[in-house]
């Protein structure tokens, strides 16, 4: 399956994905990476590992539609499949959003539907829950919302700050993230009204 990685910033997750993309086994190729920031640390990696990357911002359009509709112009331009919001850090608008539901995943920072929104890991250390990490969905018209494809755990130690949290967060979403993308590109994970639906599978 043809994979574009939409951006924001540091970009670890789309590394992670580039990195098992490259087997040529895995069952998803990363065709493109698209940043809506001109200075998003990630389209370096992407670059340096030969994907073509765009920088599409919202400052060059008149209005969300209009950015998002260049978005939707560069995905058919890839010939997108898939879509992996990771750190992509704007709302779409519910147009975009509809044609792509179920064709596109986000990973959130946070065991959903827990602490949808910013600042997870303070919010979790605030809550005092002890166990806290990270969830893969599909991307609905509410925010952090959609059917979730693959949770993973991760305590929350004693003493733990929100740095320290997130860390130890960061490391399992770069486990969580590639099986996630495998489960969708496979067919054996499939957003059927509203739920996600498991194929008979391996996992
Ligand atoms: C990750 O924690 C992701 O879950 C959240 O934003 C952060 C992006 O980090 N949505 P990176 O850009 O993938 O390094």
């Amino acid at each position: 399956k043809r994979v574009v990685i939409l951006i924001s910033g540091r970009g670890s997750n789309m590394a992670a994905l580039v990195n098992v993309a490259s087997d040529s086994a895995f069952p998803a190729e990363i065709v493109g990476v698209i940043s809506d920031k001109s200075d998003a640390a990630g389209l370096q990696f992407a670059a340096g590992q030969g994907i073509p990357t765009r920088v599409i911002a919202r400052a060059d359009f008149a209005d969300k539609e209009k950015h998002d509709a260049a978005i939707d112009a560069a995905l058919e331009g890839f010939r997108a499949q898939i879509v992996c919001l990771a750190g992509y850090m704007r709302l779409l608008t519910s147009g975009f959003v509809a044609k792509w539901q179920g064709r596109m995943i986000n990973i959130h920072p946070a065991l959903l539907p827990s602490f949808r929104g910013l600042d997870t890991h303070q919010r979790a250390l605030d809550a005092g829950v002890r166990l806290h990490g990270c969830t893969v969905h599909f991307v609905t018209n509410e925010m952090d919302d959609g059917p979730a494809i693959a949770q993973s755990a991760v305590p929350v130690l004693i003493g733990d700050t929100a740095e320290a949290l997130a860390a130890r967060v960061l490391k399992a979403e770069h486990h969580l993230y590639p099986l996630a993308l495998r489960l969708v590109a496979e067919g054996k994970a499939v957003m059927t009204e509203g739920r996600t639906v498991f194929a008979d599978s391996d996992h």
